[in-house]
Parts: C-alpha cells; structure tokens; sequence
C-alpha cells in the first residue's frame, strides 16, 4: 500500500465508525470534548417546571447528566416536568439509568430550600452543579419580587455550597438578567432591574468568598428570550414591544430558549473549571451598545 492509503484508511475507518448524532437535522460525531460532558453529574435546577429551568434540564440530560433534582413551587408541576424529562431522555439513555425526581420548593422560604437539598442529598449523596434559576418578574409586588429573586437566590446558593464544599467541589450558576448591566426600554422594570444586578453581584461575592472551598459560581444572563411567557406577554402587546426590542438587538431577533444551553453547561461542567465570578451574558449584543 503506497503512503497516502497508510495514513487514510485508519482515517476513514475512524470516520465510518464513530457514533453520529443528529441536531438540527445536521449530523455529529459523538466525540466531542469530553469536559463539556455532565455524565456522572447530579444537577439541582430550581424554577423547572416550565420556562429557561426547562430548558437547562433538557440541555443537562442532552449532555449525559443522569441524576436530575428539578424544584418548583408546585409538587404535581415539578413531578410532571421530571417525567416530561426523563421521558425525553429515554430516547437516547437506558431508561433504568435514568434518575429524575421533582421537588416541591418555594425559594424565598430558607427552609423549603433546606428541606429540598436534604431531599437530593438523601438521594444522591452529592450535588455537583446548581442553577437558582427560579425567578419573577411583577414590578408591582415588590418586596415578593426581592424575596424571591435575590434572597431566594441567595438561600439556593448558601444551601448548594453547604452540601458541596465538603466535597470540595461543586458549579453554582445564578440565573441573571441583561437587566442587572443595562437599563430596559421603552418598558419601566426598575424594580426587576436592580434585583438583577443583585444576583450579579451576589455572584461575584460569592465566587471569592467560595473560591478556596473548590466551588465555582458564576451568573448567566440572558437577553430578551422567546419562552411561552414572553410569547404570551407578545401576543396581547399593542405596543409592539418585540419589534422595539428586536430592532434595538444587534442580532435583529429574540433568543430562543435552546439558545442557552450551551452556555448553561459550559458553566456547569467541566469545561468551565478555571472559570468563576464571570457573568455570561447572552443577548444577541444587546448590552453592548
Ligand atoms: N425569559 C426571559 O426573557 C428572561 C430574560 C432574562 C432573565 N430571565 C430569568 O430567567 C429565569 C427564568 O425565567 P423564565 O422566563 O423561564 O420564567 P417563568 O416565569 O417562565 O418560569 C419561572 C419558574 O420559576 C418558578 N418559580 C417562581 N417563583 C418560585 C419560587 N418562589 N420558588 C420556586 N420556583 C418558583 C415558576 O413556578 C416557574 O416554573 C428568571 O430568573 C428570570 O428572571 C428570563
């Protein structure tokens, strides 16, 4: 056999071979880096029961995560969601591997966080990654508003690192907004606004005040998302809200939700693992200008 056959024929066997995996009707080779994977990972998401938290759960078990806590204000929901999950996952994992579970959780109470991580760790025994994600929007109720974005994320953080630092490891992403860096128009949300800078910040603390514990946490921020929510808010909008919004976006359109998930488990695994007090913004270049 002459050279170039020596070196191409291994290479084309490697090709035939590799396991393949469709998205977006494009095909991929399964071997992509290893350290984004969250195999072996058990992941807490609170606020999952629909919305982002759904979609973080959908992008975890996508990329291996077997072990699933998902927490929200109504038992039924969260149990309803883990079996949308584990449902979903069957597709792709042996189904007996599969550990998915709801939990009732109300955020703003540090007890229901309490009792929810005593829930996980008389489980699984361990929480690797954690995403307070649970949030709320109404300006008109504003100490609710506080009670449950910033304290509420405060409670899922100190409640994460509590379980992780014995372990001497651990991811804690709190879910942000673009809202914490820029002020939002032509819509007035100042108390929403200043919660969300909050969060940042908490963020930041917390990554050096955990840092030498082996805890990593960071914030991620999204932009303008298209989730059922948003869509519904559009829908009854006569101000035009998404075409302001669009236009005032470099990229010209919303995020869809699916637009997260890279983000969410670069900061979760282990691709992330020099990375910490770093707030990701994810907005199409909106806070940018
Ligand atoms: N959708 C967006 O465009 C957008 C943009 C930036 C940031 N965010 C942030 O992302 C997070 C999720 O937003 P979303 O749009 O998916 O919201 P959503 O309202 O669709 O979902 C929020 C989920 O959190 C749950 N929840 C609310 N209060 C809770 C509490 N006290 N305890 C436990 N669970 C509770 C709800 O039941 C719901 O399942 C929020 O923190 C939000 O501020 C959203």
């Amino acid at each position: 056999m002459n050279c170039a056959g020596n070196v191409f024929k291994p290479l084309l066997r490697a090709i035939l071979t590799a396991k393949t995996r469709k998205l977006d009707g494009r095909r991929f080779a399964s071997n992509v880096l290893q350290s984004f994977s969250m195999e072996g990972k058990v992941c807490v998401v609170t606020g999952a029961a629909r919305g982002l938290g759904k979609t973080f759960c959908r992008a975890f078990a996508e990329s291996g995560c077997t072990s699933l806590a998902i927490l929200d204000l109504k038992h039924e929901e969260a149990q309803a969601a883990a079996a949308e999950e584990l449902k979903t996952a069957a597709g792709r994992t042996q189904m007996d591997k599969l550990d998915f579970v709801g939990i009732e959780c109300d955020i703003s109470s540090e007890e229901s966080v309490q009792d929810a991580f005593s829930q996980v760790m008389s489980r699984w025994g361990r929480v690797d990654a954690v995403v307070a994600n649970a949030g709320t929007y109404p300006a008109d109720k504003m100490k609710r508003l506080y009670d449950i974005n910033v304290h509420g994320t405060m409670f899922t953080a100190r409640e994460a690192a509590k379980n992780m630092i014995p372990a001497g490891k651990g991811s804690i992403v709190l879910i942000a907004s673009m809202s914490g860096s820029i002020v939002n128009t032509p819509q007035v949300q100042t108390p929403y606004n200043a919660s969300k800078a909050a969060v940042k910040h908490l963020a930041a603390s917390l990554a050096v005040e955990w840092a030498e514990k082996g805890l990593r946490v960071n914030s991620l921020s999204p932009g303008y998302m298209l989730t059922d929510l948003l869509k519904a808010v559009i829908a009854t909008d006569d101000k035009g809200l998404k075409d302001i919004w669009e236009a005032m976006t470099p990229m010209k359109r919303m995020g869809n939700p699916d637009d997260l998930k890279g983000a969410i488990v670069y900061l979760c695994s282990d691709a992330s693992k020099f990375v910490t007090g770093v707030d990701l913004r994810v907005d199409g270049g909106y806070s940018v200008l």
